[in-house]
């Protein structure tokens, strides 16, 4: 049986201010403080797992242990078909320093000339890690396609390539409440919520 999140302070083990808003706001029904890793001024460890799963729980690790508190934490990123499955685990890094993702979005289309599979998926994994190094980790998929130019403003990251199945806009031109109830996010955090936390 997975391990309950029985405190109230919890730290968000990102320092993406669009992830620590969409984790907040999925956290917004229980009964958790949140707190950012940028808030606490915990330093960002490298990404050496090769996998969403375990990049999640090295950093959420990292946090629980340099706070003393409950950390989660998410690895996410969108893996295109035809480019077999790049940016992947890399995503945030195609952003470059700058973290621009106007350049990764646009190296996509650059890679994608001349291919037709449009297919996508939005892979995120989440962790939960206590101090004493106990993790909880679970992993969420939305499929889609990616589509050129990019469209809309809200949401963040490449959010602005992405339709999800089923629709016509991308996730920057939907409402967050849409997005989040059909995210790779949404279904990673339901399951993590059934398992670790109850509603207050
Ligand atoms: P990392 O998990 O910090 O390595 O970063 C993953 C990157 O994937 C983010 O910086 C975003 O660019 C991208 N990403 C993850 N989830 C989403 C999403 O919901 N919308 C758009 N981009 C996302």
């Amino acid at each position: 049986m997975a391990r309950a999140f029985t405190g109230e302070r919890l730290v968000v083990a990102s320092h993406n201010p669009g992830k620590v808003r969409e984790i907040r706001e999925l956290l917004a029904p229980f009964n958790a403080d949140v707190i950012s890793a940028g808030q606490l001024n915990l330093p960002e460890p490298d990404e050496t797992e090769d996998t969403f799963i375990g990049n999640a729980k090295l950093k959420a690790l990292a946090a629980a242990i340099a706070s003393g508190l409950p950390a989660m934490s998410d690895d996410s990123g969108l893996a295109v078909s035809a480019l077999d499955g790049a940016p992947g685990i890399y995503s945030a890094r195609w952003a470059g320093p700058s973290k621009d993702f106007n350049l990764a979005m646009a190296r996509i289309e650059k890679e994608m000339l001349g291919k037709s599979d449009r297919a996508a998926k939005f892979v995120c994994a989440l962790a939960l890690c206590w101090p004493d190094g106990h993790c909880e980790a679970f992993e969420g998929e939305v499929h889609g396609a990616v589509s050129f130019p990019p469209r809309g403003i809200k949401g963040f990251g490449y959010d602005p390539i992405f339709v999800p199945d089923g629709f016509n806009i991308t996730f920057a031109e939907m409402e967050p409440a849409a997005k989040h109830a059909m995210s790779h996010r949404a279904n990673a955090f339901a399951q993590l919520v059934a398992a670790c936390f109850k509603k207050t």
